[in-house]
């Protein structure tokens, strides 16, 4: 049987500073989204172990495919920018144009990927807020939001 560990919030109330902080700053990060196609906004801020925050937001793009997610965007900032600091937490939020989504969005195939290998490399599980407004879910593995996933990569096992 597959289990998956997470936890559930109404509002940031119960979190510590740091975790409204980075909360506070993938919203921020949802300016610089630019998002002609889908008319969503979704910002992403990566916390790393030194105190960095790095945040990043969907870039699109005329040729569709070539856009990118928010996380993606951040998470490979961080990793050029910081190559050998672990990662401590992701958030994530997205709005249309009614503001943000009253439920949390949920990191796509391809960036939970991502988010894997960087936890792989590390060897050290970080956290994940998916924010909405009316809810906020915490995860504190990749792990848990990638089951069976593909890690036949050399040296990541
Ligand atoms: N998007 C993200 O940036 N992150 C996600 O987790 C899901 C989707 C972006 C891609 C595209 O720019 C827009 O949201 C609509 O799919």
């Amino acid at each position: 049987m597959l289990t998956i560990d997470y936890t559930e919030f109404h509002d940031t109330h119960q979190l510590q500073d740091w975790e409204k902080n980075l909360i506070e700053q993938a919203k921020m990060a949802m300016a610089g989204s630019y998002s002609p196609y889908s008319h969503f906004k979704v910002g992403a801020a990566v916390l790393l172990e030194n105190g960095a925050i790095i945040t990043g937001s969907n870039q699109e793009n005329g040729a569709y495919p070539s856009g990118l997610c928010a996380e993606r965007v951040a998470l490979f900032y961080a990793g050029s920018q910081y190559p050998n600091v672990p990662i401590k937490a992701l958030a994530v939020v997205a709005s249309n144009e009614k503001g943000i989504t009253v439920n949390p969005i949920s990191p796509c195939g391809a960036c939970r990927q991502v988010m894997l290998e960087y936890q792989m490399i590390s060897n050290k599980p970080y956290t994940i807020y998916m924010v909405g407004a009316g809810r906020i879910v915490k995860i504190e593995d990749v792990k848990q939001l990638l089951p069976f996933s593909f890690t036949n990569v050399s040296g990541m096992e």
